[in-house]
C-alpha cells in the first residue's frame, strides 16, 4: 500500500538475545501486507557502513548513530526500518528515538545463563574465558530499556509467540494493517 508510513522497529538486546531471528521473521509478515521493508542488521552493518569500529563505547556509539542516520532517512521515505544491534546503552537510543521520531523500542529478553548455554557463535565461552575482552552482558555494559513499547523473552516464549506480540503491537497502534494477520 503506498500511503504506509513509515517507522523504526529497534531492537534492542543482548547477542543470540533474537534480534535478527525477529526481524527476519517480521519481514515477510510486513511485505505481505504491502509494508516496504529494510533491515539493519548489527554483524552486516559492521561488515559495511561501520566496518573498522571496534567495541568500546566510543565505538559503538558511533555504530549506533550510523544505523540510526540511516533508518532516519529510511523511514521517513514510508519504508518499515528494523535495526537489530545490541545498542547498549540507553542514551544513545533515545538520541536515536528523537531523531527518528516514529519509534518502536523492542527489547529482547534473555539470561545470561541462557545465552551462555545456547552460545551460537561461540562467543560467550570466549568471553567468560576472558579470550574476547569486553563483551557486553560478561564484560562489558548493556543497560535495558525501561519503557520498551515491546518486551518480548526468547526462554519464556518460542518465536512465533514473539512475533505474534510484535504484530499485535503494531496492529493495535495502527501502524500496520491488520489483514494478514491469520495467514501462516
Ligand atoms: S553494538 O554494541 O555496537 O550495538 P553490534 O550489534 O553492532 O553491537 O555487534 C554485536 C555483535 O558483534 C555480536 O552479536 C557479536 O557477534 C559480535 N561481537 C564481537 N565482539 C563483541 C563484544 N565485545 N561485545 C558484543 N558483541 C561482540
Amino acid at each position: 500500500m503506498s500511503n504506509q508510513k513509515g517507522f523504526c522497529l529497534w531492537f534492542t538486546g543482548l547477542s543470540g538475545s533474537g534480534k535478527s531471528t525477529l526481524s527476519r521473521m517480521l519481514e515477510p509478515e510486513l511485505r505481505k501486507r504491502g509494508c516496504k521493508v529494510e533491515i539493519l542488521d548489527g554483524d552486516e552493518v559492521r561488515e559495511n557502513l561501520s566496518k573498522g569500529l571496534g567495541f568500546s563505547k566510543e565505538d559503538r556509539d558511533t555504530n549506533i548513530r550510523r544505523i540510526g542516520y540511516v533508518a532516519k532517512l529510511l523511514a521517513r521515505n514510508g519504508v518499515i526500518v528494523m535495526t537489530a544491534a545490541i545498542s547498549p546503552y540507553q542514551e544513545v537510543r533515545n538520541q536515536c528515538r528523537a531523531m527518528i521520531g516514529d519509534f518502536v523500542e523492542i527489547y529482547t529478553e534473555c539470561s545470561i545463563d541462557e545465552l551462555t548455554r545456547r552460545d551460537v557463535k561461540g562467543l560467550y565461552a570466549k568471553a567468560l574465558s576472558g579470550e574476547i575482552k569486553n563483551f557486553t552482558g560478561i564484560s562489558d555494559p548493556y543497560e535495558a530499556p525501561e519503557n520498551p513499547e515491546v518486551q518480548v523473552n526468547s526462554e519464556s516464549q518460542s518465536p512465533e509467540e514473539s512475533l505474534a506480540a510484535i504484530l499485535e503491537y503494531l496492529e493495535s497502534q495502527g501502524l500496520i494493517p491488520a489483514t494478514a494477520a491469520a495467514k501462516a
